[in-house]
């Protein structure tokens, strides 16, 4: 399982703390930036992260800005892409579980770094149930075919 992960410059703090147990977790990963605290505009991080999911270069990805709202928002306008924004883990669990979820955004002006680790590992531990969910996905999947 191979990870995209980016941030604003906001988010850079956190997505290095989540990068650095992504790591020593032995879990793979490629990272999209940014590299600073220079600032940046979010959709420029969150279109590479979402085609590198969409290509399946990555089987998942993480998203980080200041409150997560906006890289969510842009990541969810990518064909394919369901971003769930999360700040407890019970979300992160149910968006992979329920809605399939293939990218994680979370807020460094919201979420500090053990709970955004905690969430990390409930999002990528979790299947998706399929079922009725597939059902409720097919409909997302017309609405964006429209
Ligand atoms: C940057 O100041 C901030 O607007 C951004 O990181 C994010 O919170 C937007 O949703």
């Amino acid at each position: 399982m191979k990870i995209a992960v980016g941030s604003d410059h906001a988010g850079f703090l956190l997505k290095e703390s989540v990068i650095g147990h992504l790591r020593a977790a032995e879990r793979p990963y490629r990272d999209f930036g940014v590299l600073s605290e220079d600032s940046v505009d979010y959709p420029d991080i969150a279109a590479p992260v979402a085609d590198a999911v969409r290509s399946g270069e990555c089987d998942f990805g993480i998203l980080i800005c200041g409150t997560g709202i906006g890289m969510s928002i842009a990541a969810n306008k990518h064909k394919g892409i369901r971003a769930a924004l999360c700040g407890e883990t019970y979300s992160a669990h149910c968006s992979r579980e329920h809605n399939d979820a293939n990218i994680l955004a979370m807020g460094s002006r919201v979420t500090g770094p053990g709970l955004a680790i905690d969430i990390v590992e409930a999002f990528l531990n979790t299947l998706f149930a399929g079922g009725r969910h597939s059902r409720r996905l097919d409909k997302i999947t017309v609405i964006e075919n429209k």
